[in-house]
């Protein structure tokens, strides 16, 4: 049996940057979707989110954009909240690391802990920067990570494989401010001495037990979360600095702490509970209950923080002793976008806010798709080409589809009211028993985190509605049984309305437009299942189009944009370490010299050319290849003037067989050289080689 509550949070987005579609595929759209679905079914949630704004993450930033760290936190938390809100995330708050309730908490967080006895005060040798006279935290430090070789893993983390370091760990460390070798220095610090919690942690992620009691199910936790954990316990734990030399954060609240500042990763997880507090206090509730007793805590989170919320956290709220620990740490793997992780540093990335400000009216449509290629148990990719797909062929084609046939076939035959259910066929049967099973089938799925085939199963539902008209054929059937149409369209009408209860968690702006058409003012989760939604005679409003096709032009658009804007923020450095990532391409394999000898190379010259309507890439060529006159369709727009390759002389490939390329069909192919950041070049022959040479 379900318990009853949950307190859901989403990851504290770092306040140095906007969030991409990868945060929000991996994230906060489960999230989400996941509280929209317990609230359906009655639980009491808090959903809480909010910016971290502490730690070297920001200051690093700040120091980038040469402002200070309070400017960078308060631009980017704007930034990111207001995103949240245009995507329609749900929080009951969006809190940030820098509210004084939260100085509070995480202060008398430390001092329990501190009283209790759960650190241990040690003087240690650090990293130090003799040029910039500090000592080198987290990300002022870079170096190799000793788990898995990635040159650049940060002092507290290597973001490849997810491993917790710390700095002494990385192999050859810089230091990000001066670019040296840092050199080592005494500084006291507070270390919580991970070590001593081992054997309750080990039993706790594999059995889900504590001291033998049941606390959670460890089969319902995905296996890159208990992997992880118990790959790190197994190697053993060491104590972890719980302090900072930083002058941005929060002071460590005890004597002889002078400049120190609580570690961000101590700091941060706290921040659900001071957002919770300031919520539940903004709502007439004890925040005390939404972290105590019988309820069921929740982390989604990306990969790369399993082991702070999975170990150091539940570490530190056992050691306090007054709170639960997560009933389960739903991490996802990582989305990639068209072929390459997504960069912040190289700018390859689809931003939030930037998609929101070109396509205000395409909310869903991302949703879907992002919930469609979650990355929950292996890293999945975003491609502007699969969400034309997506959107065109499953939202339009099918769900889009089935809905406004439904309602207009209504208005058509019965002016919009819902006609009555007559004697059923088995066909009938079969579609009604379907109904009735899918709503369990994405409960038991969405229960068990995995929202992509949850709203796969809801998608399914859809798919047999579309079907089911298109095999009963309504509209012909009218003209010889029309007693059967109203059947048929009684059943359509009530998927229609099972649809606009199931899809809600998933596409609630879509759902409501649904319910809308059908006059369902309210709706209750319980009722999904039913086929007696809609009663006889109820009316029915004239659907407007639920989703617009995405045509080509819009995906190279997006394309464009993402190219353009890596390339506008692409300093020198990072196209080095963008060629380091992309190897020259090995060479193929051996063919036999018969093989070779059937290409049929020319010297060709260009005599006209013209832009292929609806193809920003695409230009129409007329080229003389001393045989013929023929036309050659050529994805070089993007790069050349028509001016500046009219009369140019070029490589033409003349025997491939003719393709149709956006209407204009294509004889053959001019050959480009193509180097690693996309740069064309013509092969050109030398000036007197004239039309029609042959090049072997
Ligand atoms: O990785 C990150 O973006 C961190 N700012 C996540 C923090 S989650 C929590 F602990 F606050
Ligand atoms: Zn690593």
């Amino acid at each position: 049996m379900e318990k009853k509550q949950y307190t859901v949070t989403a990851a504290l987005p770092y306040a140095n940057g906007p969030l991409h579609l990868g945060h929000v595929a991996g994230v906060y759209l489960p999230a989400d979707i996941f509280v929209r679905f317990l609230r359906h079914k009655e639980h009491d949630v808090a959903f809480i989110s909010g910016s971290d704004e502490h730690g070297a993450a920001i200051t690093l930033r700040a120091k980038k954009e040469g402002i200070s760290p309070q400017e960078i936190v308060d631009k980017y938390h704007d930034i990111i909240g207001n995103a949240f809100k245009k995507f329609d995330i749900k929080f009951d708050i969006f809190h940030r690391t820098t509210a004084e309730t939260h100085k509070e908490t995480a202060q008398d967080f430390f001092k329990v802990l501190d009283k209790k006895g759960a650190f241990t005060q040690k003087t240690t040798e650090q990293y130090y920067d003799q040029d910039h006279e500090q000592f080198l935290a987290d990300r002022y430090i870079s170096g190799e990570c000793p788990k898995c070789g990635y040159a650049e893993a940060y002092g507290d983390q290597c973001e490849k494989c997810g491993s917790a370091l710390s700095p002494t760990d990385l192999i050859n460390p810089v230091s990000t401010l001066s670019g040296k070798t840092p050199v080592l220095r005494e500084t006291s610090h507070w270390f919580l001495p991970m070590e001593r919690h081992e054997d309750w942690l080990r039993e706790w992620i594999k059995e889900g037990t504590l001291d033998g009691v049941q606390q959670h199910d460890p089969k319902k936790w995905r296996n890159q979360v208990n992997g992880q954990c118990l790959s790190w316990i197994d190697g053993g734990l060491h104590p972890r600095a719980m302090t900072r030399d930083l002058d941005w954060g929060i002071p460590v609240p005890v004597e002889g702490a002078d400049g120190k500042v609580l570690y961000v990763w101590l700091d941060a997880p706290i921040g659900y509970i001071s957002a919770t507090k300031d919520w539940a206090k903004s709502v007439g509730k004890d925040w005390k209950d939404y972290w105590t007793g019988d309820r069921k805590l929740v982390h989604f989170i990306g990969k790369d923080n399993i082991v702070f919320h999975a170990v150091i956290f539940p570490i530190l709220l056992k050691e306090h002793g007054e709170f639960i620990l997560p009933d389960n740490v739903p991490a996802s793997e990582f989305l990639n976008l068209e072929g390459a992780k997504f960069s912040t540093s190289r700018n390859w990335a689809v931003w939030l806010h930037e998609y929101l400000e070109r396509h205000p009216e395409k909310v869903d449509e991302l949703k879907y798709t992002l919930t469609s290629i979650a990355p929950e148990s292996k890293d999945s990719e975003f491609t502007w080409l699969d969400f034309q797909s997506r959107v065109n062929n499953e939202l339009a084609d099918v769900l889009g589809n089935f809905v406004n046939r439904a309602l207009v076939l209504n208005n058509k035959y019965y002016d919009g009211a819902v006609p009555t259910l007559g004697e059923l066929t088995a066909e009938d049967q079969k579609v009604i028993d379907a109904i009735k099973e899918i709503p369990a089938k994405v409960e038991e799925l969405l229960y068990n985190y995995k929202i992509r085939e949850a709203q796969g199963e809801v998608m399914g539902l859809a798919r047999i509605g579309n079907r089911y008209l298109a095999e009963t054929e309504p509209w012909k059937v009218v003209k010889t049984d029309p007693k059967r149409v109203e059947t048929i369209l009684h059943i359509a009408l009530q998927i229609t309305a099972n649809l606009a209860i199931l899809f809600d968690p998933f596409i609630p702006a879509t759902a409501a437009k649904m319910r809308n058409f059908l006059n369902m003012e309210t709706f209750n989760w319980a009722q999904a299942g039913s086929i007696n939604l809609l009663s006889a005679r109820t009316k029915t409003n004239p659907p407007s189009i639920l989703f617009q096709k995405i045509d080509d032009e819009f995906v190279e658009n997006e394309k464009a944009i993402l190219i353009a804007s890596q390339k506008d923020n692409e300093s020198a450095k990072e196209a080095e370490a963008e060629e380091e990532e992309k190897p020259t391409a090995p060479q193929k394999e051996d063919i036999e010299f018969d093989e070779f000898l059937k290409i049929d190379i020319r010297v060709g010259k260009i005599l006209s050319a013209k832009k292929v309507k609806k193809a920003d890439k695409l230009l129409e060529l007329l080229v003389d290849t001393g045989l013929d006159q023929r036309t050659i369709v050529s994805g070089i727009a993007e790069q050349f003037d028509i001016e500046e390759i009219v009369g140019k002389k070029v490589s033409v490939l003349m025997n491939l067989p003719p393709r149709k390329l956006r209407g204009v069909v294509s004889n053959g192919m001019i050959l480009m050289a193509e180097d690693k950041l996309g740069n064309l070049s013509f092969i050109a022959p030398g000036e007197g080689m004239e039309v029609g040479a042959e090049i072997r």
